[in-house]
């Protein structure tokens, strides 16, 4: 069949046309000339149409198998030009490999997640479970079983979000999870912690954001005394800033809590001297702590002439801000990589 003679001098044609193209662009024209729409090898290819039946099959395996060594002929001869390439511009200096590398973005834990886990590895190491406890809760949790009835003033330390839904609302603090972890455990002694986030319906400043974490601590069960209370948040607080921090533990009301106190360490950045971060009182104020009220007690499920506990509540963003120096709570989510990446 003479058409398989001019299939083999087309072959030798085309590659020896390829050993001559030493660039893409006669890459790209070598392609157009033999395999390109109007190339010759699909020329070739169509003309199986005017053969005689009998010789179709033998001469389309072969233009097939033509049209196949030409395709992995020209990949290799791109590369092969890739590879001249390179190997000219490392000769002339143009691409220098002792260069650094371009280093991949790394990303990080959130600060506030960071300081969560901080607080999360020495609680741990206290005794205590991680309780998850609702965002979204009833005026019930969030207030009245902690002793806060409507209308009662005390409600005016949470300025609230309320939903739509009467009865309602995003929690303004992580003590409603109290009666969560009570109602599931009474009246078995509890040692857990109740981290998350929180929510108040107030002015953004410096101090104060819209929406926050806390983690809530509570401890429940026969003989809790205020002398546990205070050993469990010294050891805290002390794994966290130091073991030379002192302490003060102040007499205040929360309604949840009687005796209620607040706790003050010694301002970390001037020792307890005075400076701008501790408003020159030396003390820093850290958590809001006291025994569990006998009314939560009860309204939880424990008896509380047989059971007692304490409880504390802080917030994780001020813990990190006395920690690194931070002035403004507004920087960890006003999301600016900058102060992001610093941590
Ligand atoms: N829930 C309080 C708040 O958000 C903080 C607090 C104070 C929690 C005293 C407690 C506590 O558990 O005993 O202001």
């Amino acid at each position: 069949m003479d058409e398989l003679n001019d299939l083999a001098r087309l072959e030798r044609e085309a590659l020896s046309a390829l050993q001559t193209a030493t660039e893409q662009a006669s890459l790209d024209a070598w392609f157009g000339r033999y395999l390109g729409r109007k190339g010759a090898v699909t020329l070739a290819v169509r003309r199986v149409g005017s053969l005689p039946k009998e010789d179709r099959p033998a001469y389309g395996q072969a233009v097939n198998q033509l049209r196949k060594r030409l395709e992995a002929a020209l990949a290799q001869q791109g590369e092969t030009i890739k590879e001249a390439a390179l190997a000219a511009e490392m000769e002339t200096g143009a691409f220098d490999p002792t260069l650094p590398g371009r280093l991949p973005n790394v990303g990080r834990v959130h600060l506030s997640n960071r300081t969560l886990r901080e607080i999360y590895d020495i609680f741990r190491q206290l005794g205590f479970q991680i309780y998850d406890a609702p965002e979204v809760e009833s005026d019930e949790y969030n207030f009245e079983l902690l002793n806060i009835p409507a209308g009662h003033p005390a409600r005016d330390m949470w300025d609230t979000f309320y939903t739509t839904t009467p009865g309602y609302l995003l929690r303004t603090q992580t003590s409603p999870g109290q009666i969560w972890a009570m109602r599931e455990y009474a009246p078995e002694p509890i040692r857990v912690i109740l981290p998350g986030k929180c929510y108040r319906y107030e002015q953004v400043t410096a101090r104060s954001e819209m929406m926050f974490h806390q983690v809530e601590g509570l401890v429940v069960g026969e003989n809790i005394t205020m002398a546990d209370l205070k050993g469990t948040i010294v050891a805290f607080v002390r794994q966290m800033f130091g073991q030379e921090r002192k302490l003060r533990f102040r007499f205040s009301h929360f309604p949840f809590t009687e005796p209620s106190v607040e706790v003050d360490m010694d301002c970390i950045l001037c020792g307890g001297k005075g400076c701008r971060v501790c408003k020159y009182t030396g003390w820093l104020e850290i958590m809001g702590a006291g025994m569990v009220h006998p009314t939560v007690l009860r309204n939880a499920g424990y008896d509380p002439e047989h059971y007692s506990g304490f409880a504390f509540g802080m917030g994780p963003e001020r813990i990190a801000m006395m920690k690194h120096g931070i002035d403004d709570i507004r920087y960890f989510f006003s999301n600016d990589v900058r102060f992001l990446s610093q941590f």
